[in-house]
């Protein structure tokens, strides 16, 4: 195993003014696979994950539903957040609340470090506020329509919701003393913003001058409140981005901190800004290091237009893996669509490449082989010498998968995979194990054949665990390999090696569905 290097990678924290959709899940996925692939790869890996509880957005939803607004998030967080860890198979180190003392008490210190050091004053502001968005918009961001039930009025593009107008006496983070060290940053680490659309975009915006940053609010009350003036408490971005270092023992626990900070930030673009300006900026002033990467990936499209709840668009994650399970689930996402650009999602393309992929292509191929093995073996893996042929792909597989992961090029890694899969089905449709089993003379020849298929088998297991875990674990004991799964190197998928027997693969891993689900 590699060196025990550490990768902590973060989703967002998710607000919790209503219920998980795919689009949330799809992050959670994307962050899983690369820490389980990091994981398997012999990395102290961290998978944090959590809700973003305090805020205007949330109040007023509590308010709503006559319920206070920790009440509210109590109960959404254990009836909705945490279960969708559950239903799509996330495997996460941490859980963050920003309603727990841990972070909150984060905030307070570096709110009041950046004070003491002079990073903050007292001004006032006036601008048009997005409350979904909870954030003051520029005119840029906004657009006016002349018809429905919005006519005249000035709405977020995002969110297509009128913004209010807000005055305001605030505390301010001068962020415009970071716009050189900023663009100094973009321009000395050109991975620390990707994909590059998202960096091309977010080095233009500080190009055009950073303005300082509103960081307080004295109009409600429920946020950590601002130490030196308990009339205000902190903005909800200003404290939502403080969840990656409170999280990880920054103020409390050096050693901790040090072993996960920095952080690999896998973010929705339309949040890139966020933590690819505002963040790097409050950490500079404290003193702190930047994190490693912030990445920005595509939103799930609905009929053209980003999916969401407020729009009605949105899907619940377990409308698909109620049909089609998490893998599945996992697989599709990640593979269906380019990580870093948008795609659309749509029932039709979801049952075609689960048949398709998981259940004709790798599923299928599995069941065969084992099948076989034990049909003309007794279950025992022949000892022969493999095709050299199929030895090759799996090397080069395997190489191609991790650099690609390294990239964040996650659909790449699945694709080079695939290639294993396509090469493996052709073989065995070429050498016709069961035409070989007929004829006691190439006894030698199937022996050869079926080594190398369950070897290559082996390696899509190895290969396939981040992503489809489930199906792979079981596979895995089927194969009888050595250890747990999660134990085997990645970058030397491979070089695998199990106990020698076999197993039937019964029911399959990916089993037929029939009805198309909507
Ligand atoms: N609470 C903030 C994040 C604070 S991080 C310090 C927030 N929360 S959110 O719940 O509104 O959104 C969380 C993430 O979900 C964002 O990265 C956003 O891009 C993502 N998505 C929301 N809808 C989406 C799609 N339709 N498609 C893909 N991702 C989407 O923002």
């Amino acid at each position: 195993m590699p060196d025990g290097a550490s990768f902590t990678i973060s989703t967002p924290i998710f607000y919790v003014n209503d219920v998980p959709h795919i689009g949330h899940a799809y992050t959670e996925v994307a962050a899983d696979v690369l820490a389980r692939w990091h994981r398997q790869r012999g990395e102290d890996a961290w998978l944090m994950t959590g809700t973003d509880e305090h805020g205007q957005k949330i109040l007023r939803t509590a308010v709503a539903n006559n319920t206070t607004p920790k009440q509210w998030a109590d109960q959404l967080v254990e009836s909705a957040w945490k279960p969708l860890l559950q239903t799509i198979d996330i495997r996460n180190d941490d859980f963050v609340r920003t309603t727990e003392p841990r972070h909150e008490h984060g905030v307070a210190a570096f709110i009041q470090k950046l004070y003491d050091a002079g990073h903050i004053y007292s001004g006032e502001y006036e601008g048009y506020y997005c409350v979904a968005c909870e954030e003051y918009k520029q005119l840029d961001d906004l657009l006016e329509t002349e018809v429905g039930d919005y006519a005249g009025q000035l709405l977020c593009k995002i969110h297509s919701r009128p913004v209010e107008v807000l005055k305001e006496t605030n505390y301010f983070f001068r962020m415009s003393a970071f716009e050189q060290p900023l663009l100094d940053l973009y321009a000395s680490r050109p991975d620390f913003v990707q994909p590059s659309s998202v960096r091309n975009e977010i080095v233009q915006f500080v190009k055009q001058g950073l303005e300082d940053l509103s960081i307080s609010r004295s109009t409600f009350d429920w946020g950590v409140q601002v130490p030196w003036d308990t009339s205000h408490v902190v903005y909800v971005w200003f404290d939502a981005l403080l969840n990656y270092i409170t999280a990880n023992g920054w103020n409390v626990d050096d050693e901790r901190f040090a072993q996960r900070w920095p952080a690999v930030h896998l973010v929705g673009k339309d949040i890139a800004r966020f933590h690819a300006v505002i963040w790097p900026a409050m950490l500079m002033a404290a003193g702190l290091e930047v994190p490693r990467t912030v990445f920005g990936h595509g939103w799930l499209l609905v009929g053209g237009e980003k999916m969401s709840k407020s729009k009605l668009t949105g899907i619940a994650p377990n409308q698909i893996t109620d049909v089609f399970g998490s893998d599945a689930f996992r697989f599709y996402f990640l593979s269906a669509i380019a990580f870093g650009q948008d795609g659309s999602f749509s029932w039709e393309d979801l049952h075609a490449r689960y048949h398709a992929e998981l259940a004709n292509g790798f599923g299928n191929l599995a069941s065969r082989v084992l099948a076989m093995v034990n049909r003309y073996f007794d279950g025992r893996v022949p000892e022969a010498q493999r095709d050299e042929k199929i030895v090759a792909i799996e090397r080069r597989v395997t190489a191609e998968a991790d650099d690609a992961i390294e990239r964040f090029a996650i659909h790449e890694a699945i694709a080079s995979v695939w290639q294993l899969v396509d090469a493996l089905n052709l073989y065995i449709t070429e050498q016709e194990p069961w035409a070989l089993a007929k004829d006691e003379g190439k006894r030698e020849r199937l022996e050869q054949v079926l080594a190398t298929a369950v070897h290559g088998v082996g390696t899509l297991a190895v290969l396939l665990n981040p992503v489809v875990p489930k199906a792979t674990a079981r596979l895995w004991t089927a194969l009888g390999g050595q250890g747990t799964l999660d134990d085997v190197d990645i970058t030397l998928a491979d070089e695998w090696t199990g106990a020698g027997s076999v197993t039937p693969l019964d029911p399959p891993l990916f089993p037929r569905i029939e009805e198309p689900t909507v």
